[in-house]
């Protein structure tokens, strides 16, 4: 009996690669081409299922023009590039790779604001420039992380994870703002006070940006609450370009309106606002707060599994539209 076909659309672990060959006839992408939409639509036809790792857009269109589709499988916690709602219409199901990378993102957006908030790449910048030739009292003096308040704007598995950090290794006072309020237990494991997004935005000395993407949270981030944020306040966001509206950042960034930000995400991306690389009080990095090999591997085994046991047993392990496992006759 010949084996399913899938498609794995960006270049993947080689051991990954092997295990899904175990089950299905794979087209792969080991050159890492990036497609156009039109592309990607000519290399899934007669697939049923496709790896994706969360820049391809899976929306009614490409539904309708790959009609053997069965199965999306996102290697990234995040599908904002997925139309859930599209792909449950089309019976078509949707995973992602959630809790295998809480941990090494948490680790990362503590990261990313210590570097931020005490002007590491700044600094850095300017000794490689080889300007460094005296110390000074107040050179590059940045903000105390100890003993601060820590803001969180989306309080799911990772931003719980940045608090607990921040609560029980530097002794911050936690503040949080999400959609629902915490059980009473994870509050208290996390330390963690819920607030209005006012409060957040006023009272944080570092606001950590943790929130899904959405039509709702896009520019959660704008000009006006960038103003009722502290002058020294530091941003930090390593949870999807869009959140932040990042003409209104570079203007506060220069303005002074607040200290300076940290980001692993932009509008846009892999492009980014141009003006961010001229402002010396930001952190860029490249989308990679889940960027460990472990990490990366658990997710992309993750992913596979998911495509794995859909495919073969009908059984899905981190489904984002359970309904279409339901609904699917059984193997
Ligand atoms: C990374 O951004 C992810 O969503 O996993």
């Amino acid at each position: 009996m010949s084996k399913p076909k899938i498609l794995v659309a960006r270049a993947i672990f080689p051991e990954v690669l092997a295990k899904l060959s175990q089950h299905f006839e794979v087209s792969s992408n080991q050159a890492d081409e990036l497609w156009s939409p039109a592309q990607l639509i000519a290399q899934l036809q007669g697939k049923v299922g496709a790896f994706t790792t969360g820049g391809e857009r899976i929306d009614a269109a490409l539904l309708v023009a790959c009609p053997d589709l069965k199965i999306c499988a996102n290697m990234a916690v995040g599908y904002n590039n997925f139309d859930v709602d599209a792909m449950t219409a089309a019976g078509v199901l949707a995973t992602n790779a959630p809790d295998v990378l809480t941990e090494t993102t948490a680790d990362f957006g503590f990261a990313l604001l210590m570097a931020t908030a005490r002007r590491m790449a700044e600094s850095e910048h300017f000794l490689r420039a080889g300007k460094w030739t005296k110390w000074g009292f107040d050179m590059f003096a940045g903000s105390d992380i100890h003993g601060s308040t820590l803001g969180i704007l989306g309080m799911g598995r990772i931003g719980q994870g940045i608090a607990k950090r921040g609560a029980h290794g530097f002794g911050m006072n936690v503040i949080y703002h999400n959609r629902s309020q915490l059980d009473a237990a994870t509050e208290a494991e996390c330390k963690a006070r819920l607030v209005s997004k006012e409060e957040l935005l006023k009272t944080a000395d570092h606001l950590v940006l943790v929130l899904p993407y959405s039509a709702q949270s896009h520019h959660a981030i704008g000009a006006a609450e960038l103003a009722l944020m502290k002058p020294t306040a530091t941003l930090i966001n390593i949870a999807r370009g869009g959140i932040v509206d990042d003409a209104a950042l570079v203007h506060a960034l220069r303005n002074k309106t607040i200290a300076a930000a940290g980001l692993d995400v932009f509008e846009g991306e892999p492009k980014l606002n141009p003006d961010l690389l001229t402002v010396p009080n930001v952190v860029l990095t490249p989308h990679i707060a889940s960027a460990t090999i472990p990490t990366r591997k658990a997710m992309a085994h993750l992913a596979a599994d998911n495509l794995i046991g859909y495919l073969t047993q009908n059984k899905a392990l981190t489904p984002l539209n359970p309904a279409v496992v339901a609904q699917r006759p059984s193997l």
